[in-house]
């Protein structure tokens, strides 16, 4: 899996982005411990704050077939500079990949990431007593 397989997956999904409302169609790609990758698009709702975000599509498609550990996102918007998740992605983002490389994509460049800078002095299962690492 190359950085570039996941900027194309996340591309793909983008086509099929659900955005009638804001007209800002967004794609994300995952690609787990194990080298599969997931992607997803923004899923709007007349309803308008049951928005689904790409990041977070992505993410639910990959923890329903089995992922747990993701290593790396890239999210793809066509706006310059290139923007960055929102923050209830980042707080899902952080459950599956902790040490996740965040890469937005937009059509004239790129931005990078390390998750921890993107979440910094989080909320996370270390703060429960589950016992989930
Ligand atoms: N959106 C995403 O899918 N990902 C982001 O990183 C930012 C926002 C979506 C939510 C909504 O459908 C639209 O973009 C405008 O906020």
């Amino acid at each position: 899996m190359s950085h570039q397989e996941l900027v194309a997956a996340a591309e793909a999904a983008r086509e099929h982005a659900y955005a009638p409302y804001s007209g800002f169609l967004v794609g994300a790609a995952v690609v787990d411990d194990q080298g599969r990758i997931f992607a997803g698009a923004n899923v709007e709702n007349a309803s308008y704050g049951l928005a689904m975000c790409a990041e977070r599509t992505a993410i639910a498609l990959a923890v329903s077939a089995g992922a747990r550990r993701l290593k790396e996102l890239v999210v793809v918007t066509s706006v310059h500079p290139p923007s960055a998740p929102c923050g209830a992605c980042r707080q899902v983002m952080l459950e599956f990949g902790p040490d996740m490389k965040v890469t937005a994509v937009g059509p004239d460049g790129q931005r990078t990431w390390a998750m921890v800078n993107l979440l910094p002095d989080a909320f996370g299962s270390e703060d429960l007593n589950t016992g989930i690492k």
